[in-house]
């Protein structure tokens, strides 16, 4: 495979910056762009019958499962429940034959993963992967294939191949609403408007670039870092929690903004940056109010906002990176280009090996 990085330091920073071109490409393959609607193959099964959705996976791909969830159960009103594969796999999940299974994998070779697709045929549900390599084992055995057309992803750390993930589970949600009749058609055109804007917002996103490595100084100094964030933007928080310690080797976790009180806030001090994705929307009071607690113990605040959101959050000790206002449903795959830069910069900083860091492996093919 013949991949190079171009004028990039790393093949994490080139993948990071393709993020607009390849997930245009990816809605370009579900997207009807003049009709404004969602266009996905015949699907092996009645989206209209079935009751349950189960999503698995692991690592970043489990992640955008856990924002597809919160997508599914708003525009298509069905009850989901998402896990991690090396559970799933084992837990004797009762599944039932209504349902369907929707595992998630760059490499599409994940064991864990194909693992968990196989438990899910054996016991008869029609099983969609959303994978990055269309010729893997995953995408042969499963009975439907979402490809995302992220192309090759080299750097260990996934980045484009997550909002490629988002943007295909993105339009088989609203798809999903569309055929069961919970979603109208505007609601439809609205959705696919919002989505066609994705590209232009990422490259908006990618020029907060200086300013994140600027504060990657302070990041990089740090021995723990916590990330915060409620709703979609809450397995968000997780995710860049996983990016940050994937190559920079600080230690970083990812909660909802809500369970602060009930745990993590006992670790604040000045010693400890919180990252706090939180774009303005009907709930940003209630995160203003998990700073302002962080704010109290002296812990730094790092806000990754729109304009709105850092207008309203008066609180002390406070960085704020500010996005462009857009509809609450693309906030997750914008937000991730910054959240991936925080990592990506303190990385750098810390001179790890960005590309191949310690432990880890692109492909997982061993339990
Ligand atoms: C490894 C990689 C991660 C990836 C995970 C799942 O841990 O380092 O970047 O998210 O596997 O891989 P998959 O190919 O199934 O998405």
């Amino acid at each position: 495979l013949l991949v190079d990085k171009g004028n990039h330091r790393h093949f994490m920073a080139k993948e990071i910056y393709e993020q607009p071109e390849v997930i245009a490409h990816t809605f370009g393959h579900y997207l009807d762009l003049t009709r404004e609607t969602v266009t996905l193959p015949d699907l092996p099964f009645d989206l209209a019958e079935i009751d349950h959705i189960s999503i698995t996976a692991c690592g970043t791909a489990l992640f955008a499962g856990s924002i597809a969830e919160y997508w599914f159960e708003r525009f298509a009103r069905l009850p989901v429940s998402t896990d991690i594969a090396s559970e799933f796999r084992y837990r004797d999940t009762p599944l039932g034959k209504n349902g369907i299974t929707i595992v998630i994998s760059q490499s599409g070779e994940t064991a864990d993963t194909l693992a968990s697709l196989r438990y899910a045929r054996e016991c008869g549900q029609k099983t969609v992967a959303v994978v990055n390599v269309p010729t893997s084992t995953i995408a042969r055995e499963a009975d439907m294939v979402l490809p995302t057309l992220a192309g090759p992803e080299i750097g260990v750390a996934s980045t484009k191949a997550f909002t490629c993930q988002l943007a295909t589970l993105a339009c088989l949600a609203v798809h999903t609403g569309r055929v069961r009749g919970v979603l109208s058609e505007d609601d439809e055109h609205r959705l696919v408007r919002a989505m066609m804007e994705v590209p232009r917002l990422m490259t908006e996103a990618l020029k907060l670039s200086p300013e994140i490595e600027a504060l990657a100084r302070t990041l990089s100094k740090a021995r723990d870092v916590l990330y915060l964030g409620r709703g979609t933007n809450y397995p968000l928080a997780l995710e860049g929690a996983l990016k940050l310690k994937e190559i920079s080797y600080i230690h970083a976790e990812g909660y909802a903004a809500g369970e602060l009180k009930h745990g993590p806030i006992a670790l604040i001090d000045e010693t400890m940056p919180v990252v706090v994705i939180a774009p303005f929307d009907r709930i940003f009071e209630k995160t203003v109010s998990n700073m302002e607690e962080v704010a109290a113990r002296g812990g730094r605040i790092i806000l990754v906002t729109d304009q709105r959101g850092a207008d309203l959050a008066h609180v002390e000790a406070m960085q704020k990176l500010i996005l462009p206002e857009m509809p609450a449903t693309v906030t997750p795959m914008v937000y991730a280009l910054p959240v991936q830069l925080i990592a990506y910069h303190t990385a750098v900083l810390m001179g790890t090996d960005v590309d191949q860091p310690r432990n880890l492996a692109k492909s997982v093919t061993v339990e």
